[in-house]
């Protein structure tokens, strides 16, 4: 059964070029065998991230990162079956979100910024989805 998780957390120092690159090699080694899909955004003092895949493998990983001391106060704002993947074409997509198009953060949110801990969870998900749509995302 397929489930989609979404949580935001602080990286717990100012995410360099060298660390994002680590966490995306790590992801894109384990995540093809754990059938895990999904969607890294990051700021410069936060990250979203979506994960899709097998309720058990996705609630394995989340524990997991819930361990990894290169971020803190991992908040889950969405955890709930999906009939279909969004992001399955992704076994991690990346989105600097410094770089997106203001206009595209203020249909979401007040400013022009992306705050997942202060909105709903499902106004994230709309916003990752409209990433989706646009093209946004990085391979
Ligand atoms: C923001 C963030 C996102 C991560 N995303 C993933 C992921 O999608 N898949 C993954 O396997 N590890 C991910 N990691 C790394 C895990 O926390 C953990 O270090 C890794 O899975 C351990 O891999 P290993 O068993 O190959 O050493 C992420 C770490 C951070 C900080």
């Amino acid at each position: 059964m397929l489930v989609r998780c979404l949580y935001a957390s602080r990286p717990t120092s100012q995410p360099s070029a060298s660390l994002l690159s680590d966490i995306l090699d790590q992801s894109r080694r384990n995540n093809p065998a754990r059938g895990i899909t999904g969607l890294l955004c990051y700021t410069q003092s936060v990250f979203v991230q979506v994960l899709e895949g097998d309720r058990e493998q996705v609630s394995i990983l989340l524990a997991k990162l819930m361990q990894d001391d290169r971020h803190q106060t991992v908040t889950v704002l969405l955890f709930e079956e999906i009939a279909e993947r969004t992001f399955s074409g992704w076994t991690m997509g990346q989105v600097n979100i410094d770089l997106v198009n203001p206009g595209l953060l203020l249909k979401y949110f007040p400013k022009p910024k992306l705050d997942p801990f202060a909105g709903t969870g499902r106004t994230a998900m709309a916003f990752l989805m409209e990433l989706v749509a646009t093209g946004a995302i990085g391979a």
